[in-house]
């Protein structure tokens, strides 16, 4: 029995040089656990004579006990130095200025768009929102382009849940919306996302439209190239600039034409406009014998390029901080 001192003076040892929990458990298996040194010795016990096992028993029980204190005051010690290991890794400095001190600005087709809205609030139009995903009849039946019109093939999008709805490949379908419910007179601009399979340096997949629809008794085509051109000018700041109304055709105005725009370098087409068909307004449920208007829709776009001096229309959606920044 001497070597009961030896044993715990060794288990001491071993416990203090374990160096995380997981070590330690293992030293303990070996001491205190089913075949470990400690469990060994009251194993024999049974072994010795009568007379020396009670002062043995005692021996050995005393050296658990100082082995378990032993364990207990290390695994305190092991979860004291990892909570203060923890505390010193993880520590913040609340005291150091914070890291995300970029300033947001908005992005230029926005910037664009709501100065469009300003400008057209000035004419006294309101500004209306619809659904980016339209049902068929709002993207092309009630704009005069009822099912196989060669006129759709030219809109071609993304379907979604068989072929019933899509993503809008114009701004028009707002006019059937906002007709049905305002009765007119009508002053209304509609500004929002479209979509259609188209993409290089001036198509993208993704883009934005901007609708003007005006229906009144006497709203004539003069009146819609007075409203477009001033609205350029005020838009672009200029009063020289050279507009073209190009015949063309829309199914759902008529007679239709493009807007082109110089600066000088060539014309760029920046949208189409028409008097509003008599089958668009009765869709819009527009007594026809007593009102007349006219709509027209632009690439906004197509204006912010013109505007910023940009060449690639592509360069507004790819994020790019470099690029987005000179707008800020
Ligand atoms: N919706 C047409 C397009 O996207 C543009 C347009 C709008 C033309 C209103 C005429 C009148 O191609």
């Amino acid at each position: 029995m001497s070597d009961v001192d030896a044993i715990v003076a060794q288990a001491l040892a071993e416990f203090e040089s374990a160096k995380d929990g997981v070590s330690l458990e293992n030293v303990k298996a070996r001491f205190l656990g089913k075949s470990g040194l400690v469990t060994d010795l009251l194993k024999q016990l049974g072994k010795l004579p009568a007379e020396q096992r009670r002062e043995a028993g005692s021996r050995i029980n005393d050296a658990k006990g100082r082995i378990e204190q032993a364990l207990e005051d290390r695994r305190s010690r092991l979860r004291e130095e990892e909570l203060e290991r923890k505390l010193r890794d993880e520590s913040i400095d609340v005291t150091q200025p914070g890291r995300g001190q970029g300033r947001g600005a908005l992005h230029p087709i926005t910037l664009v768009r709501s100065r469009i809205e300003v400008l057209f609030r000035s004419l006294g139009f309101d500004v209306a929102e619809g659904p980016e995903i339209e049902s068929d009849f709002y993207n092309f039946t009630a704009l005069n382009m009822p099912e196989n019109h060669p006129a759709r093939s030219m809109h071609d999008t993304f379907y979604v849940e068989g072929q019933h709805h899509l993503l809008r490949t114009h701004t028009s379908p707002i006019q059937i919306h906002y007709m049905l419910r305002n009765p007119p007179p009508i002053r209304v601009l509609a500004p929002g996302r479209v979509y259609r399979s188209d993409s290089d340096a001036t198509h993208s997949p993704m883009f934005h439209q901007v609708e003007g629809l005006w229906i009144d008794e006497h709203a004539s085509f003069s009146d819609l190239k007075g409203v477009v051109i001033e609205f350029l000018e005020k838009f672009f700041e200029r009063t020289d600039l050279e507009v073209r109304f190009r015949p063309s055709f829309f199914p759902f105005t008529e007679p239709s034409a493009e807007i082109d725009m110089s600066f000088g370098q060539g014309w760029l087409e920046i949208g189409g406009c028409g008097m509003v068909h008599p089958n668009v307004l009765r869709h819009g449920n527009v007594d026809v014998s007593r009102y007349q208007g006219f709509a027209f829709g632009m690439g906004i776009d197509r204006l912010a390029m013109l505007r910023y001096g940009v060449d690639d229309l592509r360069l507004f959606f790819q994020n790019d901080l470099r690029f987005l920044r000179q707008f800020a």
